[in-house]
């Protein structure tokens, strides 16, 4: 015979709804998530404009960044450069899905972290891989003051194939994880001042001018081209604690130090997040 008084009816508010309609799950999934890692700083170095102009552009970063360990615990994400785009150009040539150009260019970015790590490792600094990073950050940034990751996110197979040349990029992956972890902050490194009218390097580099504090909804507004991925806006729309990015120019020395600092260096981009 079975006694139904011991079966244990678990109340959830929303088993008995489709997740589709925002108004009956907005009671529950309106709330604003906690901050994992609030004293953490995210720094996303550049892998072209930084890692690939080698030992003249790194060292002083390295230095900076040695410098900044007793103040700050970072996590310090690559991007991919030059090697990624010759792998997208042969990958795009010989017709592979943007699925698995993805980790091609992903791993260019892992190279760029070794590489950072291997000169910060006197000072206890690690390469760290994505599932390290998903679950034992933590522990990791108990034991030291910085760890460092690819800022490519692992979308592999998944990545949208809304175009050919993946989507999501490094600038959305440091985004998308600072804005996870709840950080105190992301600042993006790159070899310009900030961002700017028109690429300042480029053929409207005299009339292009500097955007010292930007939303990123303005700026999904312009066609032009951007020293980030552009998904990079659409990520932050939907921020949930990162409330602005600073975009550096990390080949001026001390501009990462003052942004960690919190001081206006570059350009701010204000994203959707909101303070309360
Ligand atoms: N609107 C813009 N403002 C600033 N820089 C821009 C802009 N458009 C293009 N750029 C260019 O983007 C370059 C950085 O390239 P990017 O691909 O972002 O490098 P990285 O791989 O290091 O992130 C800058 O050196 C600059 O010439
Ligand atoms: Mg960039």
């Amino acid at each position: 015979m079975t006694d139904t008084n011991t079966i244990k009816h678990i109340a959830s508010p929303l088993a008995r709804q489709t997740l589709q309609d925002k108004d009956l799950t907005a009671p529950v999934a309106g709330v604003k998530p906690i901050r994992l890692l609030p004293w953490l700083q995210v720094v996303k170095i550049g892998g072209r404009s930084i890692m690939d102009r080698g030992a003249e552009a790194i060292l002083p970063i390295v230095d900076e960044l040695r410098a900044l360990l007793p103040e700050h615990r970072l996590l310090i994400l690559t991007g991919a450069g030059i090697r990624a785009r010759h792998l997208y150009s042969v990958g795009l040539d010989l017709g592979l899905p943007v699925g698995s150009l993805s980790p091609l260019a992903a791993s260019e970015a892992g190279q760029n972290g070794h590489i950072l790590a291997s000169l910060l490792a006197p000072e206890g600094v690690s390469y760290v891989e994505h599932p390290t990073i998903a679950n034992q950050l933590a522990i990791h940034l108990a034991a030291t003051r910085a760890v460092v990751g690819s800022a490519f996110p692992p979308y592999h197979h998944h990545e949208f194939s809304s175009a050919r040349i993946p989507h999501h990029r490094a600038d959305t992956g440091a985004f998308l994880l600072a804005d996870a972890l709840g950080a105190a902050g992301l600042t993006i490194v790159e070899d310009v001042d900030g961002v700017y009218t028109a690429d300042p390097r480029g053929a409207s580099a005299a009339s292009a001018q500097l955007l010292p504090d930007v939303s990123a909804a303005e700026l999904a507004k312009t066609e032009g081209t951007l020293p980030f991925d552009r998904a990079l806006l659409e990520v932050m729309a939907n921020a949930r604690h990162i409330e602005k990015v600073q975009v550096i120019n990390g080949l001026v020395p001390g501009r990462l130090t003052a942004a960690l600092r919190g001081e206006h260096v570059g350009t701010l981009i204000r994203t959707g997040a909101s303070a309360a």
